[in-house]
């Protein structure tokens, strides 16, 4: 259906419009093979067994991933595969592997391609940066991509809650003629509350933007900032955390989601609202040259480079860990850990 957002109208489909007999029906012939099983790959594979597709996985086998592919019920030599054997089982194929690792298994992935199969992304990074990754698709497949928008363990955590992540979906390449349906289908499958079209270009570059801007890189900038100020001049952890981070994700955020950014300064003092629509513009305005950077960093292909670079290395896992360790032995996000123990629902 057709939806407005703000004055814009955009193409939607709903749950409503497009049900999950309807998606059974579409897909009731086909093996979906889910290659890799990292993040994002439980989550929809599981999601996809729940909501009662064929579903197969695709891990190889020495790696502790597999280990906790099993240990979620997925059997060896049912449904439980080493990569190549799930490419050549599967008529659809969900690239799932971390973008890096696309790379390296392609030319397996490409010689199971074989005519009326669909290849799925949940991100337009691998076809996009052709020119660096070298995924080319043959052209009598459908290439298709449903992107949630959240970390997988959201994906499956809201569809046991019986809510629903809503997704992103794009069609590159319809070989079939069915590539529509089969996307619908699938996004519908895999969980997503809802899903708003795009295309692979737009899907990796507002991606890789959000993702280092304000979703994650940018935020954490912006409390790092804070906090330190806060500290300098004499605040205690305790008091620096909970004025930067804790009131935020518990109190404020969550009114955010309910009702918007009006409704949550609506509902604090006029103090608040007054310093709150005095000071948000000056940070726009400060932060905007950056996001400016930042685009621009996306858009010339800087950004995939970089990634391509670091986690096509054997030991990727190693270096991250070690940077994630440095965050995690912040003096604020130490503070966090306590704090967090000192919730009554922790207690
Ligand atoms: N993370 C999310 O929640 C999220 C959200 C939206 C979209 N996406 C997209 O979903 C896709 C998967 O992302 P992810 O975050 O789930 O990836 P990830 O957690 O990094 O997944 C890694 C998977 O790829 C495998 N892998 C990595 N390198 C490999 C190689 N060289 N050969 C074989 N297997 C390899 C890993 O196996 P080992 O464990 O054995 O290394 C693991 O199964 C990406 O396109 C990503 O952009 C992710």
């Amino acid at each position: 259906m057709k939806l407005k957002f703000g004055s814009v109208e955009e193409n939607v489909v709903t749950r409503e419009e497009f049900p999950l007999e309807k998606a059974r029906e579409v897909l009731k012939d086909e093996v979906i093979a889910v290659l890799g099983y990292g993040v994002q790959g439980p989550g929809q594979a599981l999601n996809l067994k729940d909501n009662g597709f064929n579903v197969i996985v695709g891990q190889r086998k020495d790696s502790k991933t597999w280990d906790k592919a099993v240990a979620d019920g997925w059997v060896p030599g049912e449904t439980l595969f080493e990569l190549e054997e799930a490419c050549e089982k599967g008529t659809i194929l969900q690239f799932l592997l971390s973008d890096a690792g696309q790379i390296a298994l392609w030319p397996t992935v490409k010689k199971h391609l074989t005519p009326g199969k669909a290849l799925y992304f949940s991100h337009g990074f691998g076809v996009t940066y052709k020119e660096k990754t070298g995924i080319v698709p043959p052209s009598d497949v459908d290439v298709i991509l449903v992107a949630p928008k959240g970390s997988g363990t959201s994906l499956r955590r809201m569809f046991v809650e019986g809510r629903g992540l809503n997704s992103s979906y794009a069609i590159f390449q319809d070989g079939t003629g069915r590539a529509k349906d089969r996307v619908v289908a699938l996004g519908i499958g895999v969980g997503s509350g809802y899903l708003f079209e795009t295309d692979f270009y737009r899907e990796v570059t507002s991606d890789l933007t959000g993702e280092r801007g304000t979703l994650m890189g940018a935020i954490q900038g912006i409390f790092a900032a804070q906090y330190e100020v806060l500290r300098a001049n004499g605040h205690t952890p305790s008091e620096a955390f909970n004025e930067t981070v804790e009131e935020l994700t518990q109190s404020l955020m969550p009114l955010v989601a309910e009702n918007g950014m009006d409704w949550m300064y609506a509902n604090c003092s006029t103090t608040a609202q007054r310093g709150a629509l005095d000071w948000w513009k000056p940070f726009r305005d400060a932060t905007k040259p950056v996001f400016e950077e930042l685009y621009d960093s996306v858009k010339t292909g800087k950004e995939a480079q970089k990634s391509i670079d670091s986690n096509s290395k054997s030991d990727y896992r190693v270096k991250l860990e070690a940077e994630l360790k440095e965050l995690r032995d912040s003096e604020m996000w130490q503070a966090g850990a306590t704090v967090r123990k000192l919730r009554p629902e922790n207690n």
